[in-house]
């Protein structure tokens, strides 16, 4: 009698996982090479793919990272009963794929292009066994995804070939020094969607050049309950990198009357209800995920503690403080902590420098979200694992493809 189990092992046949044992190396050794080959192929016999995926991530050649360490984690954890956890690889990826409308036909495109990088750049190492292991991982992964996908899509109530609904901007607020908040209200009729309190909606934009580009922002707020806010920091390129090109056309070009392509809400950097005290630690842009947890917190469970700690250059570049605190407000057990790399001299509440958690008093069992640049959430990680803080509680959002998840930190 042949049993079953849910082991990942199990998914893969044994011949293929033969194969995968003996060439992951050396697949994980080309891979960025791969999928810099992978890109130029695929837009060449799609350029309509050109118009959801991020020219910027493209330049920098994170997206390139991001998708060449996902595949090879998938296939190291279907060979490796002991590799991490990759769920949360999967449903961020799903989620993602979900707010840019990727449908399961899409799959074939880039199952193509990809496994023809493979051939190329591994030339006669790429055996028809070889060719048929990694096509056989390609898909699982693309089955799993597709499958992930289509819940999100339902629980969503969304069509995949319509992934946007029409926003009409009705508030322009400036926050902060180059960041601005816009409030949107649908504008086919319908109510706003179900957002979760840190969930992101992809905006769709039609620049100048003719070109039109998304890019993921988080729900900053959505205390009116009609409306949905985004805050966007003006990304200014250094040592000659051009400046961004979304953030900058949101900052120049949009005006309150215009109508944006927004997704639904997507993201699993989310606040369940329980009722652990929360650290919600940020640095810069990531203060937009702070907003709509407190706003959430006040409404839902008040009695929650919440501690917010906050780092940024500037108090003129710090984003959304005075709402942040005024919201606290209605929490019973609420702090507020502050760090700034340059602290004006009439301000006695912020410390200088970099975030410092050492001392900070933390309740036995916290909850800890932290969003901001990738460095500063080492630095929070690695000061709240030195203080017992164990790893699961440390949930993270990066804002751009998530060169993280893959290889996660120690
Ligand atoms: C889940 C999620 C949530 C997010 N939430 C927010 C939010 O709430 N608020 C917010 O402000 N942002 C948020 N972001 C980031 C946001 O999506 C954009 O990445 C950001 O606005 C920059 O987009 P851009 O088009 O302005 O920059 P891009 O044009 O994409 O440029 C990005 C970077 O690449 C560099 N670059 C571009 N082209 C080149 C080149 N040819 N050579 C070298 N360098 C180059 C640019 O200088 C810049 O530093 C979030 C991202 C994610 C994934
Ligand atoms: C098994 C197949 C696939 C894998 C493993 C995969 C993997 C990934 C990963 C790791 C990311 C980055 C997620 C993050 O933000 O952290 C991503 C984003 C993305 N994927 Fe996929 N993907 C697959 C299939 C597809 C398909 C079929 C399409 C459709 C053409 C697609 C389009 C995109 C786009 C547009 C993004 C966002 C890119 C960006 O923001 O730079 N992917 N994918």
């Amino acid at each position: 009698m042949t049993t079953t189990t849910n082991s990942p092992t199990s998914l893969l046949s044994p011949e293929s996982a033969a194969v995968i044992r003996a060439t992951a190396g050396v697949v994980a050794d080309h891979a960025e090479q791969i999928t810099a080959r992978f890109y130029p192929r695929m837009f060449g016999a799609h350029p309509e793919l050109l118009r959801v995926f991020n020219k910027g991530n493209q330049a920098t050649g994170e997206q390139s990272r991001a998708l060449a360490a996902s595949v090879v984690a998938y296939a190291v954890h279907l060979i490796d009963p002991d590799a991490p956890p990759f769920d949360h690889v999967l449903r961020r990826i799903a989620f993602k794929h979900v707010s840019l409308g990727i449908r399961p036909e899409q799959y074939t495109i880039v199952g193509h292009h990809l496994l023809g990088a493979v051939a190329e750049v591994l030339g006669e190492a790429v055996t028809p066994d070889v060719a048929s292991a990694w096509d056989e991982v390609y898909w699982l992964f693309a089955t799993q995804l597709v499958a992930e996908e289509a819940r999100l899509y339902q629980r969503a109530g969304m069509d995949p070939a319509q992934p946007v609904r029409p926003y009409r901007v009705v508030r322009r607020i400036d926050e902060a020094h180059d960041i601005i908040s816009l409030v949107l209200e649908p504008d086919d009729g319908e109510s706003l969607p179900e957002i979760e309190p840190g969930q992101y909606v992809s905006v769709f934009v039609d620049l100048p050049d003719g070109s039109r580009q998304p890019r993921q922002y988080t729900v900053s707020s959505t205390a009116s309950g009609t409306r949905l806010q985004i805050t966007v920091n003006r990304l200014r390129g250094v040592d000659g990198a051009p400046d961004g090109q979304v953030s900058s056309f949101l900052h120049d070009s949009v005006a309150i009357g215009d109508v944006l392509d927004v997704s639904a809400p997507a993201g699993d950097f989310v606040v369940e209800s329980s009722d652990e005290p929360l650290l919600l630690a940020t640095a810069g842009a990531g203060i937009t995920t702070v907003l709509p947890i407190v706003e959430h917190i006040a409404r839902t469970q008040p009695q929650r503690p919440v501690i917010v700690a906050h780092a940024d250059r500037t108090a003129q570049d710090h984003a959304l403080r005075d709402t942040v605190l005024h919201v606290g407000r209605q929490i019973d057990d609420f702090t507020s902590h502050t760090w700034y790399e340059s602290v004006d001299p009439s301000d006695q509440r912020s410390a200088q420098g970099w975030m410092d958690l050492t001392a900070l008093p933390l309740p036995q069992d916290v909850s800890v979200f932290t969003c901001g640049p990738l460095p500063f959430m080492r630095h929070v990680r690695a000061q709240l694992l030195a203080r017992g803080v164990p790893a699961e509680r440390i949930r993270y959002e990066v804002f751009g493809p998530d060169l993280w998840a893959q290889n996660p930190p120690e």
